[in-house]
């Protein structure tokens, strides 16, 4: 049969980092036209999944007597395994008959040598993954379910993910976004309930997905630091310092809340003096919550790509938890965009020449 050939973007945090984690805490983030690849044939005897531009090993995967998927204990593929298991139980739960495949995975989503440049790989692979046996077995799933399906398949693997890249990665363009409550939704899935009913749960009710407008005209860079970041643990040693009080958590909540709720009406009336104050005050915030964890979310080489932005008139920050990854930027027409690139060349940061990936059609 034919192979199946489905595609995730990446993405990147453009304001509400950290806070997002929280249900109900509103961010903005967007698609970017760099993508993680999902090819599937149909096979028969055992499954596999496969990687061939990375180091990663092949895995090889079976089905039980009722048509689970059962794949050894490895970690080289968490995502795709969970997104593969969370779609299954959904098809088993529709009386599809199970089948057998391979799934191909290829990231654009790393540089030359695997190295991840904290576009969200872990996002788009899951999503990837769910958009082809989705069509493989003509689920015909509509776009929130898509991504539903690709959060559960997440809080197995990372309960403290916000999810706000899944919904980048599945709707594209600029979105506006807030998290369910996950908590329950494990709580659902740990006790087994029908994939369908944690579909319809309560847990749902802070969801938010937007569409927003893009800047009216502003340019978009990214700068790559060529430093790896862990989110994992990053978010916990915020958790941590929130904890013990070293965080001032709900004061945090409170300016994050009105700093993204600004931008998000900054970017819907076109504004985009306001869109630069309110990226401003998002990198600011930031850099505030890192020195109270005592964490460098705003490491010296993103505070070095993000002063040159501002030197040369634009605003920038850190995207996504920090430690590392990139730095965005929206630059004015006024901008000295020369100048910033040639600052960040002279310290080896290097320039992705990436842009915004469109919203995608239909619901
Ligand atoms: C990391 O990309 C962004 C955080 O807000 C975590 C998350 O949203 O899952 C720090």
């Amino acid at each position: 049969s034919a192979t199946i050939v489905a595609r995730a973007p990446g993405k990147l945090f453009v304001a509400g980092e950290y806070a997002v984690v929280t249900p109900g805490e509103p961010a903005v983030l967007v698609a970017v036209d760099r993508f993680l690849t999902v090819s599937l044939t149909e096979t028969t005897g055992a499954g596999g999944i496969h990687s061939p531009e990375s180091a990663r090993p092949s895995l090889r995967w079976t089905r039980d007597a009722g048509g689970l998927v059962v794949a050894p204990e490895d970690h080289s593929y968490d995502y795709v395994l969970s997104a593969l298991t969370v779609i299954e139980r959904l098809r088993a739960e529709r009386g599809i008959a199970p089948r057998l495949y391979d799934l191909t995975i290829d990231s654009g989503l790393d540089d030359a040598s695997g190295r991840k440049f904290g576009l969200g790989s872990s996002a788009a692979v899951t999503v990837a993954t769910i958009r082809a046996i989705d069509r493989f077995y003509r689920l015909a799933l509509d776009r929130r379910t898509l991504y539903q399906l690709a959060l559960l398949a997440t809080i197995r693997i990372a309960p403290s993910a916000s999810g706000g890249d899944l919904a980048a990665s599945t709707f594209g363009g600029w979105i506006g976004y807030r998290s369910p409550d996950r908590e329950m939704l494990r709580r659902l899935l740990d006790a087994g309930d029908a994939v369908a009913s944690v579909l319809e749960s309560d847990a749902w009710e802070h969801l938010e997905i937007v569409r927003l407008r893009p800047p009216r005209d502003l340019g978009f860079f990214v700068g790559w630091t060529g430093e790896p970041a862990s989110t994992v643990r990053l978010v916990d040693a915020v958790g941590r310092g929130a904890a013990v009080g070293a965080v001032d958590h709900a004061g945090f909540l409170r300016d994050s809340r009105a700093c993204v709720t600004d931008l998000w009406a900054a970017l819907d009336a076109g504004d985009d003096a306001a869109t630069l104050d309110a990226l401003r005050r998002a990198r600011g915030l930031l850099q505030a919550l890192g020195a109270q964890a005592g964490l460098a979310i705003e490491t010296p080489r993103l505070a070095a790509l993000c002063d040159a932005a501002e030197t040369a008139g634009a605003a920038a920050k850190s995207s996504g938890a920090g430690g590392g990854d990139c730095g965005i930027v929206l630059a004015p027409a006024s901008a000295d965009v020369r100048g910033m690139l040639d600052a960040w060349e002279a310290q080896d940061i290097r320039r992705l020449t990436i842009a915004v990936h469109p919203p995608e059609g239909g619901d």
